[in-house]
């Protein structure tokens, strides 16, 4: 596996070390609140798992999988959504847990759902943030890592569903894409 890279932008111990932060920050922000956690499948897997263990509070998680991009490399800038969540969200502080924000939209039109079904707050907190994608104007409460403008896989993120049980994340080689 690690000969399909070209490189590794992330290793697994600085992903480690930034989700512990995270989890200690988001901790604190939301100690009183029992937040509903709601991971975005299945890319924000290994994150959601990582990070839940990082917060010592009370909490509940969800799921939730949408889709946007197909066995490609390109956004088709459509949301479709697969699996709607189990849990009533009226009066709850909810928190999008994601594997990387890209044009945004995604997250976007999440947002938008989640105050028409009258969320109190919607927030998101993503490993991975790829500002140079982004197609509409959006707010991302909390980043772990900004990635260059290109193809990422691993920890959570695919080609071809592929590399997500990857600790780390790289970036492939073009010859992986043929
Ligand atoms: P938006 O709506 O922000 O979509 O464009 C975010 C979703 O797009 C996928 N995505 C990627 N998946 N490597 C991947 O494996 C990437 O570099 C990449 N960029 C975006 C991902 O599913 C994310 O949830
Ligand atoms: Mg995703």
């Amino acid at each position: 596996m690690k000969s399909d890279m070209e490189k590794i932008l992330i290793s697994e111990e600085e992903i480690q070390k930034k989700v512990k932060e995270l989890g200690a920050i988001l901790a604190e922000e939301y100690k009183d609140k029992n937040p509903l956690l709601v991971g975005v499948l299945k890319g924000g897997l290994p994150f959601m798992a990582d990070l839940i263990k990082a917060m010592e509070i009370y909490l509940e998680i969800d799921f939730m999988d949408v889709s946007s991009y197909g066995n490609e490399t390109t956004s088709s800038g459509e949301v479709k959504i697969l699996k709607d969540l189990d849990t009533n969200v009226e009066g709850r502080h909810v928190l999008f847990v994601e594997d990387i924000i890209d044009t945004g939209r995604t997250l976007a039109y999440l947002k938008d759902m989640f105050k028409y079904r009258k969320a109190a707050s919607v927030k998101i907190v993503t490993l991975l943030d790829k500002p140079s994608g982004r197609a509409v104007d959006m707010t991302v409460d909390w980043i772990g890592f900004e990635v260059p403008h290109e193809f990422v896989v691993g920890y959570g993120l695919d080609f071809a569903e592929r590399y997500r049980n990857l600790p780390y994340i790289g970036i492939l080689k073009p010859e992986i894409y043929q």
